[in-house]
């Protein structure tokens, strides 16, 4: 599918010094779901070229730690990470605590609309699969995937672990665009204390 690239979004991001028009996305979800807190520490799965990281710093004056495959041009008071975020010795680096763990993560696309959207299924997964392990209690995930027939699995496979799981397509997607994002609010820790032991 063809699209304007110089769209609304484009030209605002532009005029209001974003890195790319995906700021708008989380400018959303934000409004829409108060994600971030004043003092949050958050991880920015897939974060280049840095627009997300640039609403994240004016919103936090907590730790901030993006990761991407490509490099950024540095942010000031924001640290980043490049590498791949399938790479176990890479996970050991991203893997702390945050409040918060965001993910725009998308694979190169191919125009095999199959292949692609199992190729984000696959990311989107992985990301859930940091935050599970980087996420403090109550804490809070975005993630974006193109819809596909493994969407419902992902969406059924984060569900047990937060309070609140929802699917969201912010007005500023591209139309035509195949992506939604699940917002997953109020990280439930697995560690709860079992209520029955067998040796009592
Ligand atoms: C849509 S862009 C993110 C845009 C970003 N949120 C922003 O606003 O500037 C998706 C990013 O995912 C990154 N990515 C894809 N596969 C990755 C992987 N395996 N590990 C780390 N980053 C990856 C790509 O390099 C790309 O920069």
């Amino acid at each position: 599918m063809t699209y304007n690239r110089q769209d609304h979004y484009y030209m605002k991001a532009k005029k209001e010094g974003f890195r790319a028009r995906s700021s708008y996305k989380l400018i959303e979800i934000q409004k829409k779901y108060d994600l971030i807190k004043a003092n949050d520490s958050v991880l920015d799965i897939g974060c280049a070229p840095g627009s997300w990281l640039q609403f994240v710093k004016q919103r936090t004056k907590g730790k901030i730690l993006g990761i991407d495959l490509v490099s950024i041009k540095p942010i000031g008071g924001i640290e980043f990470i490049q590498g791949d975020i399938n790479d176990k010795e890479i996970q050991k680096k991203i893997i702390q605590k945050f409040n918060v763990v965001l993910s725009d993560i998308a694979p190169k696309t191919s125009g095999i609309r199959e292949r692609d959207q199992y190729l984000s299924f696959q990311l989107s997964r992985e990301s859930f699969l940091i935050a599970k392990k980087a996420l403090k209690p109550n804490g809070n995930f975005v993630v974006k995937t193109f819809q596909s027939q493994e969407t419902e699995e992902l969406v059924k496979e984060i569900k047990p672990y937060f309070e609140f799981v929802k699917r969201y397509t912010p007005q500023s997607t591209r139309q035509g665009s195949k992506e939604i994002f699940i917002v997953a609010l109020g990280f439930k820790t697995t560690s709860s204390p079992k209520l029955f032991s067998s040796k009592e």
